[in-house]
């Protein structure tokens, strides 16, 4: 470790006076080191009595000036860490004694410490703009162990997805967006934020859009982007009972549904006769003359002609109305249009947004579904696919809390994708602005955290709940924190620490 021993020492702990804590003692400074004595800043601290036992601080408090300005001793309040073994913090159970001498950390030790550095780099330590941290994007640990992005609305929350996806993109990953409010449809042009310029230039970038960028949209939900590609979607892509969950189906309706599905399926399966592979590559030939065994259209159909024998238990009639939506929306298998070509758009970084901005929320769910099914099903079928993120804005929307009960199918397969896409370098990325409606089990899932500013307790509670590595001390300061400030937890971070994220290079649309 590389101490500063040409400086003198920053100043010794006080005797403990008054209310002490565990995590807190007061240091006295000598007057002439106040321009040291900053917030902040790391600290090492050598106990006086114990050789080899030293303390890893932060000064959290102060400088305060006990007497006349320019003179005597100022205080400073430390935030005791951890003790330092082999140059490593680990947690302790111990303080400095009093005359216990410290002395700060410089900020590659800080850095290393911590855990902090990365090749994506995302911003700076809060108030500490000389300590830069990232994630490392060739760990299995960080991304491929998912991530999750919340906060309140107007926090920084897109803001932290464009950074991320500017930077995985850079380092080979495939990005693919679902994007909500068309919001990330100009990635591929510069920021148009000039205020936020000198703060981008502190991490030597300029204004920039992505380089390989490319936008799709649901057929007849049309994009903005006269440049967007239309895809269709498939019935017969999806997973029978999460057709039936993403049509809030009752139970009668959906048995109807696996009725006439089943009817189809035996007569297209006895007669093609397909191994599992075969129809993992079936699932992904987005061509138009793809063979399926059955479209919205066959299945209204088939539907109709079953409704005379309508019940209480097979509800024919209700599940025609049902379809009748799909067809209705015109997304659902359309001839001559491609499916979602997950192939296409999963290339060493190239950004894809899906723009999702024109379709209702039915479709939207559908198109979420059949992103994660397909990306892991070519993930598993062509494992040297570059690293592929997924990012799922307004996941409560997908799934919510209190939907849950009812989406078994849907939570199973989300649940799949995140776990047993880690070994095949498969990320998701969800995004919330109400976390608390999140199904806890979708937070579990989220290994990597950046928590933007939360002022509603039921959103930061369930976020509480299930973030052990986050100090009741760093919750506090969640609802307190500014624009681009992120509570960011991590495997890869020995510590949460409050960062600065930097501005994204790249154009968000809808911004103030
Ligand atoms: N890291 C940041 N640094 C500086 N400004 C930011 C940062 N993040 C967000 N902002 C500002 O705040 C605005 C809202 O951010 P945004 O990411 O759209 O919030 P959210 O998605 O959480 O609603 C942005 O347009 C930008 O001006
Ligand atoms: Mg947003």
């Amino acid at each position: 470790m590389s101490t500063n021993s040409t400086q003198p020492a920053l100043g010794g702990v006080a005797v403990d006076q008054g209310s002490v804590t565990n995590e807190r003692v007061i240091l006295l400074c000598p007057y002439e080191q106040r321009h040291r004595v900053v917030r902040n800043q790391f600290i090492t601290i050598e106990d006086r009595f114990t050789p080899g036992l030293l303390f890893l601080g932060r000064i959290v408090g102060g400088p305060f000036f006990p007497q006349e300005n320019g003179s005597g001793e100022i205080r400073a309040e430390v935030e005791i860490q951890g003790e330092l073994v082999n140059g490593m913090p680990q947690g302790t159970n111990n303080r400095p004694a009093p005359g216990s001498v410290a002395q700060e950390l410089p900020a590659e030790d800080v850095c290393r410490m911590l855990g902090l550095r990365g090749d994506m780099v995302l911003g700076t330590l809060s108030g500490r703009d000389d300590l830069e941290l990232g994630l490392q994007s060739t760990s299995k640990d960080v991304l491929p162990r998912n991530i999750g992005i919340f906060g309140t609305v107007g926090a920084g929350k897109s803001n932290s997805v464009q950074v991320l996806v500017e930077e995985a993109s850079l380092r080979g990953w495939a990005v693919i967006m679902l994007d909500l409010e068309a919001e990330y449809t100009a990635m591929d042009q510069p920021t148009t934020q000039e205020h936020l310029v000198p703060r981008l230039q502190r991490f030597g970038l300029q204004p920039r859009g992505v380089a390989d960028f490319h936008v799709y949209h649901p057929l007849s939900c049309p994009s903005d982007r006269p440049d967007s590609k239309a895809f269709t979607l498939r019935l017969a892509d999806f997973d029978s009972s999460v057709t039936a969950e993403l049509l809030q189906t009752t139970l009668g309706e959906r048995n109807a549904l696996l009725d006439c599905i089943d009817y189809y399926q035996q007569k297209y399966y006895t007669s093609v006769r397909t191994s599992d592979l075969d129809r993992e590559n079936e699932l992904l030939d987005c061509s138009p003359q793809a063979k399926l065994p059955f479209t919205v259209q066959s299945l209204r159909t088939r539907a109709q002609e079953r409704s005379p024998r309508n019940s209480e238990s097979l509800d024919y009639i209700g599940l025609t109305n049902k379809l009748l939506l799909l067809v209705h929306s015109g997304a659902f298998d359309q001839p001559n249009v491609r499916g979602l070509d997950i192939k296409e758009m999963l290339q060493p970084g190239r950004v894809n947004v899906i723009d999702v901005s024109a379709a209702n929320d039915l479709v939207k769910n559908l198109v979420t579904a059949d992103l994660l099914r397909k990306a892991f099903a070519y993930k598993c079928v062509n494992p040297d696919v570059p690293p592929a993120l997924l990012v799922i804005e307004e996941a409560h929307s997908f799934m919510s809390r209190e939907r849950v009960q009812t989406m078994q199918a849907t939570l199973q397969m989300l649940r799949n994708v995140a776990r047993r896409g880690r070994k095949r370098w498969l990320s998701l990325a969800f995004v919330s602005q109400q976390p608390g409606h999140l199904p806890a089990e979708i937070f579990e899932l989220c290994n990597t955290r950046i928590v933007h500013t939360l002022r509603s307790m039921h959103n930061l509670d369930s976020l509480m709940a299930t973030t052990g590595d986050v100090t009741r001390e760093l919750w506090a300061k969640c609802p307190l924190l500014g624009t681009g400030e992120a509570i960011v937890s991590t495997p890869q971070y020995h510590r949460s620490v409050v960062a600065m994220i930097r501005p994204a290079a790249s154009s968000r649309r809808f911004v103030r």
